[in-house]
């Protein structure tokens, strides 16, 4: 059995199958064609913070597969009243095929895929968000193809998304330039990587933008750290990208961001809204990226058309 809790869960193989199934299942989709791989199989949601685009990916990604899901939170569940984490997780995973859960600390979902009989699911940590990065980079993919020796710009804090990117650089074999504000840094222990050889580190956001193949950022205040908004408000205030930052960038440069997004703060309404943001493609493909995620953990490769007719009733 496995999880997805990091991007580091997985290997460069297994993303090229992933990249290569959410083609398919993304064809699919636009063709109305069925795709119900996961007939009779059932979702569980766990959500302690906030989302749009993931609970919605995931609900109907899921129902598109013919499964269903069950979406809980803190507050409606006895997760709010202090039930331990091992027994919600040992109950929950008794009665579903796969649980997603956005939460604060990494250890809390870590904890919970420990007791789970089932796989586990990240849908947002304080440390991670690997279901973003992995439809970041099927969205590059059918930008601009492989994504092996590019450079992507990272302009703003070292979140939990700059700490994917960082992860996924190493197995993917691209390079990652960091302008993060002083104090806002990217903690390569917490990024959980080997080594600093795929990424560099700018001072100036930029000369982190000088020649990227994408450039991309996130809001300044991440949820769960709302006190610090204004302190972090005035630290961030050059860590915008802007159209300067993009004609620095070479002239077939990606924009993305994970959304939600505050046009002045962390990014230009001209470049969110311009010919290189790829923002709304990328939101989409988080649902055909993880349609052959949640297949691959419950099913495993599947190698031919076939195949997937033989698990259709
Ligand atoms: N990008 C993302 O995860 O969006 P939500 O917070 O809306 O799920
Ligand atoms: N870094 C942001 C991403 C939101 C999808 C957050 O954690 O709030």
């Amino acid at each position: 059995m496995k999880h997805y809790l990091r991007f580091s869960d997985l290997d460069a193989g297994e993303y090229g199958y992933l990249f290569e199934r959410a083609a398919l299942i993304k064809r699919k989709f636009k063709a109305y064609e069925k795709h119900h791989a996961l007939i009779d199989r059932t979702l569980a949601m766990i959500f302690e913070k906030a989302s749009t685009r993931t609970r919605v990916s995931f609900e109907a990604g899921m129902y598109q597969m013919g499964g269903s899901v069950v979406h809980l939170t803190t507050g409606d569940s006895q997760m709010g009243r202090s039930e331990p984490i091992e027994d919600t997780a040992k109950v929950i995973s008794r009665m579903v095929d796969l649980v997603l859960i956005r939460t604060y600390e990494q250890t809390k979902i870590e904890l919970f895929a420990e007791h789970s009989r089932v796989p586990v699911i990240n849908g947002l940590t304080n440390e991670f968000h690997p279901c973003q990065i992995l439809a970041d980079i099927f969205t590059y993919i059918e930008h601009r193809g492989s994504i092996a020796g590019k450079t992507v710009a990272w302009v703003g804090d070292g979140n939990n998304m700059a700490n994917t990117w960082l992860q996924a650089s190493e197995i993917l074999g691209f390079t990652v330039h960091l302008s993060t504000p002083g104090g806002y840094e990217v903690d390569q222990s917490v990024a959980g990587i080997r080594s600093s050889e795929s990424y560099k580190v700018f001072k100036h956001p930029l000369q982190a933008c000088v020649g990227a193949d994408l450039v991309t950022t996130d809001v300044w205040t991440s949820m769960g750290y709302e006190a610090e908004n204004e302190a972090r408000k005035k630290a961030f205030a050059n860590w915008r990208v802007d159209a300067e930052m993009m004609r620095l960038a070479k002239p077939n440069a990606l924009f993305m961001h994970c959304l939600p997004a505050h046009r002045g703060e962390e990014v230009d309404a001209n470049v969110i809204d311009g010919p290189q943001s790829v923002v709304w493609d990328e939101a989409e493909n988080r649902m055909h990226a993880q349609k052959a995620l949640m297949e691959y953990l419950l099913l495993g490769k599947i190698t031919d058309t076939t195949d997937i007719l033989a698990v259709v009733p």
